[in-house]
């Protein structure tokens, strides 16, 4: 995790931490082709992002490569989100540095958001960067590079109020073919007190939901089997036709990729609790194909601390949906973004986080420790007076709280048969397959002849820990 808590472990673990570092690569015939290599820290978006940058990179003669010494050119597709996220950057430029001593001529670029928020800054913190890319940018790549080429240094870090990627077909990296992302929107216009976000990645903006539905089509017919539509907050998704003057919101949208095949799978994140409608929990309802989960982060369980967040919700709004989500779709799983320490918290209203994480039953939560950001709501107006220790404390508790009730949401599923859609075989063993169920929980069971990625299997469940189901097959 980026803020380094060894106590957090299993399933509970950062979002960043699961993904942090994950390298993209596809493997290419000695073609005479430049190759570029990609690593991308942060969020789904971000990964999502650097298969866009890969698309382009494609389309103007580069190759992929997993191995940085073969590297022509060099990217990081970074996060800002907390202090150690940028650190962790930082710490792997200086490691570039080295490849770069070695083969002077090799390119290193900085993408994402770090890029966007550092601007030019970064030329001069980080001298061997040549080039600094912010998330809007990502089309100028090939011109970008003819610039470094050409001995000088390459910056975009422009914000655009349109750019969308909607006709670039993302280049699917290090995938395991059956589960893709698709970007549906970009940029929040929210304005949560914490966070970066708003200022390194823009405006919001929707895609065309035409190019989203003819994109999860094309991974069907490539035999992936589940698609995540993916944006800062998805509920807000709102994309005007520019011929008839139709409006689509998000529970269409979904409506309209759950239409694309049965057989496809819909998950999306991230929701927002303000924004969130019965209507979408209606059409998660009417539809087998669209997974009965949610990620609905609360950040803090106090209606004052919400307040101060400027999340625009209440505890009472918070707890309202989440009974709306259990009346409207019974078997959903929820899960939740949760800060401690933030500005001015106190003992009680920490404890209304860990109250929280019960009485809502998350499945899982992606917990941090607040981290203060620069330029941010929080940062200007207010005092991020919790010490350190107390943070670190009160995220362990929360930690510990959420592991004991994401052990017990599991054990309770011990006996239940679950629809699988098989990814690939589990860490542990090749005889053994993994696998998500609806409510995204990892289920690993023995294999069986005949199966293989992509498939749908029925599996019961015998046993549980906090982070996995493990069963059998009982039927095809
Ligand atoms: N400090 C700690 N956590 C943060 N997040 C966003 N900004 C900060 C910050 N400054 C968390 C929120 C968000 C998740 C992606 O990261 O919980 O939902
Ligand atoms: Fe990190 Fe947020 Fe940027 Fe994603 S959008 S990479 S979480 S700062």
């Amino acid at each position: 995790m980026y803020d380094n808590n060894p106590t957090l472990t299993g399933l509970n673990k950062t979002m960043d931490e699961s993904r942090q570092g994950e390298v993209f690569f596809e493997e290419v015939p000695n073609d005479g082709k430049r190759r570029f290599y990609i690593e991308s820290y942060g969020c789904q978006m971000n990964f999502s992002d650097s298969e866009i940058v890969a698309s382009i990179l494609a389309d103007s003669g580069f190759a992929p490569t997993r191995n940085l010494e073969m590297a022509d050119l060099i990217l990081i597709n970074t996060c800002s989100i907390r202090e150690k996220a940028e650190e962790t950057v930082r710490k792997r430029l200086r490691e570039f540095d080295k490849v770069k001593q070695q083969r002077p001529e090799t390119m290193v670029g900085v993408l994402g958001c770090m890029a966007e928020r550092l601007k030019t800054r970064f030329l001069e913190e980080e001298k061997l960067v040549d080039m600094v890319v912010g998330p809007d940018a990502y089309r100028d790549l090939p011109k970008l590079l003819e610039v470094v080429e050409d001995g000088d240094k390459g910056v975009n870090v422009f914000l655009s109020k349109e750019e969308t990627y909607a006709d670039i077909s993302p280049m699917r990296l290090d995938s395991n073919g059956v589960t893709a992302f698709i970007s549906i929107m970009r940029g929040c216009d929210n304005m949560c007190s914490f966070c970066v976000v708003p200022f390194t990645r823009g405006r919001e903006r929707s895609r065309d939901c035409f190019s989203i539905v003819a994109e999860a089509t094309d991974l069907f017919e490539r035999g992936y089997r589940e698609v995540t539509l993916l944006g800062q907050n998805v509920d807000s998704y709102k994309w005007e036709n520019p011929e008839t003057g139709q409006v689509v919101n998000f529970a269409q949208l979904l409506e309209m990729v759950a239409m694309v095949n049965p057989d496809l799978r819909v998950r999306f994140s991230t929701s927002h609790p303000k924004d969130i409608t019965d209507e979408v929990l209606h059409t998660m309802a009417r539809h087998e194909n669209i997974c009965k989960y949610i990620h609905l982060p609360v950040q803090s369980g106090n209606s004052r601390i919400l307040k101060l967040m400027n999340r625009t919700y209440d505890r009472e709004w918070y707890m309202d949906r989440v009974r709306a989500i259990y009346r409207i779709i019974p078997d959903c799983a929820i899960s939740s973004d949760i800060i401690a320490g933030f500005c001015s918290e106190t003992e009680e209203e920490h404890q209304d986080t860990l109250s929280m994480i019960e009485w809502a039953n998350y499945s899982m939560s992606y917990m941090f420790f607040y981290s203060e950001r620069p330029g941010t709501l929080a940062a200007r107006k207010l005092k991020d007076d919790v010490p350190e220790e107390v943070k670190k404390r009160r995220l362990q508790e929360i930690v510990r709280l959420q592991n004991q009730v994401s052990y017990k949401h599991n054990q309770a599923d011990i006996g239940k048969t679950f629809k699988v859609l098989i990814e690939g075989d589990s860490k542990r063993s090749d005889r053994e397959f993994k696998g998500r169920n609806s409510q995204n929980k990892m289920v690993v069971f023995p294999k069986k002849a005949g199966l293989k990625p992509g498939d749908y299997v029925q599996v019961k469940i015998e046993s549980a820990t906090s982070a996995t189901l493990k069963g059998y097959i009982v039927e095809n």
